[in-house]
């Protein structure tokens, strides 16, 4: 912390203006700037102040999706992360962080040693976000991961997805299993769902551009957004912002991954901004 008591955080500045800002509570990216706009929402009324997991940015799942044995979507968005090195490239810029076990961690929320690196890279149109997840222990284990990736979006009923036709998705809100059938997705209600298995690049179209969403290692892609009602249940999250945004998050949380004794895996994403042609 400085002196004003704000969380320490990295700020990455590549070419063309194109920036992001990551706290170390949580690893959290919590602005990503490329083509002089800002291509992530963080809400107003986010915690940014190491209480309770930053409500917008990517927050980093792992290594539980969702609600179960440990806190609601594990426990990485919450703890503070290493920072470890900063790099120019020639392309842009790149900084990692490490957040490993401990003691307390093996006592109270997992009982796995492991150590995660996590690498946020920008150039002027793109940020990749990589995480090697390592197994330290001398057993085996299992977790989901995901990157909750907030994107800012002008008008969410405008936004268009592509690439999740023909994709098994688990509705969470109705409590459904179904085929997305539409070539285009479009999210016009509180929304909450899993697609599984996802093959391709998928994309998310607004104003003349679209961010890409690649993945590597990861299988699903989880859309979210909470509308309305829920919007106005969050203490962090302002009444009418549901409509600046939409959640595509990256990750393999309808199955799990397992890793055996010193064995990696890297799994992440790259987002990047194109102009759409007419
Ligand atoms: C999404 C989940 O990934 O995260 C939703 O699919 C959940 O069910 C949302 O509501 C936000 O979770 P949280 O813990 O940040 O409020």
């Amino acid at each position: 912390n400085d002196a004003s008591g704000n969380l320490e955080r990295v700020v990455l500045h590549g070419p063309k203006n194109s920036s992001a800002e990551i706290y170390l509570y949580g690893a959290t990216v919590t602005a990503w700037k490329s083509g002089n706009k800002e291509r992530l929402f963080v809400s107003k009324s986010a915690k940014l102040d190491g209480t309770k997991a930053v409500r917008g940015g990517i927050p980093l799942v792992f290594p539980q999706f969702g609600p179960g044995a440990l806190p609601q979507h594990g426990f990485a968005r919450t703890r503070v992360w290493k920072f470890l090195s900063s790099n120019i490239h020639g392309e842009g810029v790149s900084a990692s962080f490490e957040l490993s076990d401990n003691e307390e961690t093996r006592a109270s929320l997992w009982p796995h040693k492991f150590i995660l690196i996590y690498k946020v890279d920008i150039t002027a149109d793109t940020m990749s976000t990589i995480m090697k997840f390592e197994n330290t222990d001398e057993a085996e284990f299992e977790f989901t991961s995901l990157m909750h990736t907030y994107l800012r979006v002008p008008d969410v009923a405008e936004a268009k997805v592509h690439g999740l036709q023909g994709c098994v998705y688990a509705d969470k809100v109705k409590g459904v299993r179904a085929v997305e059938e539409r070539e285009e997705v479009t999210v016009v209600a509180n929304e909450d769902r899993v697609y599984e298995n996802v093959p391709g690049v998928v994309d998310v179209g607004y104003g003349g551009e679209r961010v890409a969403v690649r993945r590597f290692n990861f299988k699903d892609i989880v859309l979210w957004n909470p509308w309305a009602e829920k919007a106005a249940e969050m203490s962090d999250f302002g009444d009418d912002e549901y409509s600046e945004m939409l959640c595509v998050e990256v990750g393999t949380v309808a199955s799990t991954i397992s890793l055996k004794p010193g064995q990696t895996i890297l799994c992440g994403q790259l987002l990047t901004v194109e102009k759409i042609s007419q």
